[in-house]
């Protein structure tokens, strides 16, 4: 099993970097589970403030294009693939060698797209795999996290409403949608810690469908 997990970094300068609220809790709670129903689990994971659960193999990575680079070269000896990693959508044009020191009243940074990772599992990796994406969106939940399903060939969209408070981002809590190619099922809110049990069930049910 491969899980990507928490945000990524995206360096501006020596000091300072772009990042998001991302804590890891989703991704690392997966692994664990994983891990604890007897499977080989490598998580591949920017930084978080949690302790690697006993028994996962941890590639810690900084930014979208070191993750992009690490999934890249493991995903082809995995069955499944989880994608619960707050990958920065865009990165610096560039990174300053040196500190940048005040100016002006006002700078403006350029950003570029960073590797869509999800979006390269299917043709550019060839991962022919069980493949697992989140959907982390503000409207439109179902209809969004569909549509990101079709778009990166997914097995299964597990989408959440980060406009609501106390679930999701940085939360103990999450209240997901599963969201397959034929249909979807709600799940009641949770502890993160009791989700991953259910998710990980859900995902198994998913890879034994596809493999008969
Ligand atoms: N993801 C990824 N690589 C990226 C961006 C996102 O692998 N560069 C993965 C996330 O781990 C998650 C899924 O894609 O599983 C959804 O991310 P999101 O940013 O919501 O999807 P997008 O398709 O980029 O859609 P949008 O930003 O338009 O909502």
């Amino acid at each position: 099993m491969l899980v990507t997990a928490g945000p990524t970094r995206e360096p501006l300068d020596p000091v300072r970097f772009l990042t998001n609220r991302s804590s890891g809790k989703m991704g690392y709670e997966l692994a664990h589970a994983f891990s604890g129903a007897g499977h080989t689990v490598l998580l591949v994971s920017g930084p978080t403030a949690i302790d690697v659960p006993d028994g996962v193999d941890f590639l810690p990575v900084e930014t979208a294009a070191e993750m992009h680079a690490a999934v890249e070269h493991h995903i082809g000896r995995m069955d499944v693939a989880v994608f619960a990693a707050a990958v920065a959508d865009y990165t610096p044009a560039m990174v300053a060698p040196e500190k940048i020191k005040k100016t002006g009243e006002r700078i403006t940074l350029e950003l570029v797209r960073t590797p869509d990772i999800l979006g390269s599992a299917r043709e550019s990796f060839g991962f022919a795999g069980t493949l697992v994406g989140f959907a982390a969106e503000t409207e439109n939940l179902e209809a969004n996290a569909r549509d990101k399903l079709r778009r990166k060939g997914c097995d299964l969209v597990i989408a959440n409403d980060v406009s609501k408070p106390g679930i999701g981002f940085d939360s103990d809590h999450n209240q997901v949608l599963l969201v397959f190619p034929e249909h979807t099922e709600a799940l009641p809110l949770a502890t993160k810690h009791d989700l991953a049990h259910q998710l990980v069930q859900a995902i198994f049910e998913t890879h034994a469908v596809k493999r008969c």
